[in-house]
């Protein structure tokens, strides 16, 4: 039985990477955003503005139970899954854990560029949004770095991160 979880920070690839290595590998993948937005007929940032953050870190916890007990599955998890309760503990009691770690430049220009609704950044452009990710990696590091596997993926470029993330994380996972 295989179930891998990827996590990071918004903006690090999670869905991206996610989707295509559980293609490669002939799994099932679930995004736990996207999975939150099917289950309630909502999406994230409407959650997020109509009943406030606490609320959806509680949902997004008992949604993370649903689909961390699925079978031969990739999971992508949203950036800050790892950072509240014992979700941390949890998924590495679940599955093989992967934080995708990227710099903060990065992840600000992927995030500049995206067209997802992230409510936590939302009209942050610029140095504003830079200090923002810098400030709020520095809280989440030390979660993330309780993930099994770390893979930095800071020093390639778009067009061939994917490719060699899947083979680094193929290797890595002995896959
Ligand atoms: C969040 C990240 C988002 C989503 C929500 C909160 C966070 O997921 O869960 O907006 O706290 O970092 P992505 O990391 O997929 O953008």
């Amino acid at each position: 039985m295989t179930r891998i979880i990827l996590i990071g920070f918004m903006g690090a690839g999670k869905t991206t990477i996610g989707r295509q290595l559980a293609l490669t590998l002939g799994l099932q993948f679930y995004d736990l955003d996207w999975y939150i937005e099917m289950r309630y007929h909502k999406k994230v940032s409407e959650i997020f503005a109509e009943h406030g953050e606490a609320y959806f870190r509680d949902l997004e916890q008992r949604m993370l139970h649903e689909v961390a007990e699925f079978e031969n599955v990739v999971i992508s998890c949203g950036g800050g899954t790892p950072c509240f309760g014992d979700n941390m503990d949890y998924m590495n009691r679940q599955g093989e854990t992967v934080y995708l770690k990227l710099q903060p430049e990065t992840l600000a220009m992927h995030l500049n560029m995206g067209r997802t609704v992230r409510p936590l950044i939302a009209g942050k452009t610029g140095d504003e949004l830079l200090q923002y990710i810098k400030e709020k990696l520095a809280e989440r590091e030390p979660y993330y770095t309780q993930a099994k596997h770390t893979l930095d993926v800071s020093l390639m470029d778009n067009y061939e991160k994917i490719a060699i993330t899947i083979k680094l994380l193929r290797e890595e996972l002995s896959l």
